[in-house]
């Protein structure tokens, strides 16, 4: 989607209806005040998943069997992989498979399990900014496969990475590039279809996966038009459900030898007894979102009204993305408060997705981020202590670390005011 410098938001009515279908969006579990933006590291939960997940798992029956209850549970699962893989990942009908994991980690490794242990080529590409279920998991087989692992350094500019140093190290001999969808530090959006194009110019069999776990929640995914051969993301981080990851693989990747029943066909990637709550509750986001984009579109496809749902989620998250930057004249934006950086700053000029990683260079982050929990919000900090962190913060020149501010489309310039006072009152505090 084209981003727009005018800042456009949901009506004031549509927005109370929105925040009416999250669970605690201006207050804790414990009823204390409270501002969750750390949706990159978990999500605001949509009560109709939760309600959706909770109804099912009431069911005892197998949903192996004959009989009409077996029937129905048989239909949610139906249901929720149609959810899945053509309106959420943008598959066509009956191509590729499911990848059903308890993690999205555990996806990517299976992924990237699969197609290095099956696919030519003497060396792997991913970046230096991937989580590392994206990272490991290459750097692990190109271990076990005997493959030449390579990394594409970030441009601290961005805090993504440039398409020509990826090409750098793509040639004939690559089997297979890692490139995750946007970045959790920084909500750069990479853009794919240049990225899968220029590279497929270099190595037209080259496979290509793409971490969507940060960008899903946040945008459009379109594995047939980007024609990748993986891609996953965490229900958890998508208004949903913990306990499940899903990913999508291409017809060819479904094909390759992997963990199956034998007797099953080539392309069946499910293995044991499926969990149709947690299908059901991915069905409840689908039909929420859809519901979004019904008061913008007159279509009727589902896939359509997602599609528009998701636009209009990421333009009500670009304009909070610009507030929350410049503030007003009554309550300064990140970039006017004396003794706050704002890093890898670019929401002007490039489409992001909301998030802002901002830096307290004369403080303890996680301190920051105390004085932060203590004044009712929730934020994280990336810091190089971290195994999670380490890695990509360094690679992005953030030797400090940065405190990771990630709303959702749910919260309001209203919210966003409250956190611009609450962080001018704590920049006060280390001047
Ligand atoms: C971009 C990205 N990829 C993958 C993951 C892994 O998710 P999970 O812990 O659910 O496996 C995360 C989690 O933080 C993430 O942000």
């Amino acid at each position: 989607m084209k981003i727009t410098p005018e800042k456009i938001f949901f009506s004031p009515e549509l927005q109370a209806e929105i925040k009416d279908k999250f669970y605690y969006v201006n207050e804790d579990y414990l009823g204390r005040p409270r501002q969750f933006f750390e949706n990159s590291g978990g999500s605001l939960r949509l009560k109709a998943a939760v309600e959706e997940k909770a109804r099912l798992e009431r069911i005892p029956d197998c949903p192996e069997r004959v009989h009409d209850t077996s029937m129905m549970l048989k239909q949610v699962k139906a249901d929720g992989i149609r959810d899945i893989m053509e309106v959420i990942f943008g598959a066509k009908p009956g191509s590729g498979a499911l990848v059903t994991e308890l993690t999205s980690s555990q996806v990517m490794f299976q992924i990237v399990r699969t197609i290095m242990e099956n696919a030519p080529g003497t060396n792997a590409v991913t970046t230096s900014v991937e989580h590392p279920s994206a990272h490991d998991s290459v750097e692990l087989y190109c271990k076990r496969t005997g493959k030449e692992f390579r990394v594409a350094q970030a441009n601290p500019a961005t805090g993504g990475v440039d398409l020509e140093e990826i090409l750098r190290l793509v040639d004939k001999d690559t089997a297979l590039l890692s490139v995750m969808s946007a970045s959790n530090i920084s909500g750069y959006i990479f853009d794919m279809e240049e990225i899968v194009r220029e590279v497929r110019k270099i190595n037209p069999d080259i496979y290509i996966v793409s971490d969507a776990v940060q960008h899903m929640p946040h945008g459009v995914l379109d594995v047939e038009k980007l024609k990748l051969d993986g891609c996953n993301f965490a229900p958890y981080k998508a208004f949903g459900i913990r306990g499940c990851g899903y990913g999508y693989v291409s017809d060819r990747v479904a094909r390759m030898e992997h963990h199956k029943l034998l007797a099953k066909p080539e392309k069946e990637w499910e293995l044991g007894t499926f969990p149709h709550p947690n299908f059901a509750a991915m069905t409840a986001v689908v039909d929420y979102v859809c519901w979004l984009g019904s008061h913008f579109t007159e279509a009727t496809d589902r896939r359509a009204l997602f599609v528009e749902g998701m636009d209009r989620i990421h333009l009500q998250e670009h304009s909070l993305l610009l507030h929350m930057m410049e503030g007003t004249e009554a309550v300064p934006g990140l970039r006017h408060i004396p003794g706050v950086k704002v890093c890898l700053d670019s929401a002007d000029d490039l489409d992001r997705d909301l998030i802002s990683a901002i830096d307290f260079p004369n403080a303890d982050l996680t301190q920051v981020v105390a004085d932060y929990y203590k004044r009712g919000i929730t934020v994280f900090e990336r810091i190089p202590s971290s195994l999670y962190s380490k890695r990509i913060v360094e690679s992005l020149g953030l030797y400090h670390g940065v405190i990771r501010v990630s709303p959702l489309h749910c919260h309001d310039t209203g919210d966003i005011d409250q956190f611009l006072k609450v962080t001018a009152e704590i920049a006060k505090k280390y001047a």
